[in-house]
């Protein structure tokens, strides 16, 4: 299945991937000079830049880039700290087909500020959620969780400390989701009034 990753900022998310052998076709970016885009130029793959204020709203630009990745083929849309809400042209075409990664355990703290709000909140545990994104799934940082990997809280942590933390969870967690969905091990179940997924059971927490 051909992959297009979609990005923001630095990149680290993109290049865990690129460093699991997680073959990528193509990595969109809505930030021009987004560092994730050198990342892509130095591993050898495709880019391209779809910025808000070439557009005259979200919805044309979201229509434009859904049509982009259709073009080539994309299957599987992975968000890898892509900050910006996607809108419902690009939902119905590619709903249950992408998967987010956010530094924080959904559905606590979603949003673009995951860490700052944990430690503001003063919560012990945070830590890293893999979630699909389904055209029901409008609102930010929601749908059915793959993967989430607890992060302790220290008394020292700052958001810096405490988001370097979680993004170490992120970039073992996302990989591992992806490969379960290229693998077919977690089924996107859509039934007729929401969209669920299987996921195995050695996968769930023990004990
Ligand atoms: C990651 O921590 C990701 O979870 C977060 O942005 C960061 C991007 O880092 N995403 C969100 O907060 C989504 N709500 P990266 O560019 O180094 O991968």
């Amino acid at each position: 299945m051909k992959i297009a990753v979609l990005v923001s900022g630095s990149g680290s998310n993109l290049q865990a991937l690129i460093d699991d052998g997680i073959a990528i076709d193509a990595v969109v970016s809505n930030v021009a000079g987004a560092g994730a885009l050198d990342r892509a130029a130095a591993a050898g793959i495709d880019s391209a830049v779809f910025e808000q204020s070439a557009y005259a709203d979200r919805a044309a630009r979201d229509t434009a880039l859904a049509e982009w990745l259709e073009a080539r083929g994309i299957g599987l849309v992975v968000l890898a700290g892509y900050m910006h809400l996607l809108t419902d042209p690009f939902l119905q075409r590619f709903g249950g087909r992408i998967v987010n990664v956010h530094p924080s355990l959904l559905p606590a703290f979603p949003g673009a500020h995951a860490p700052a709000d944990a430690l503001a909140y003063g919560v012990r545990w945070t830590g890293a959620t893999v979630h699909l994104v389904t055209a029901e799934h409008a609102a930010a940082d929601t749908g059915p969780i793959i993967l989430q990997e607890p992060v302790a809280l220290r008394h020292d942590d700052t958001v810096e400390t405490l988001h370097r933390r979680i993004q170490t969870a992120e970039h073992a967690l996302l990989p591992r989701a992806v490969r379960l969905l290229l693998e077919g091990r977690v089924a996107v179940v859509v039934g007729s009034r929401k969209v669920t997924i299987d996921v195995p059971e050695d996968l769930w927490g023990e004990d």
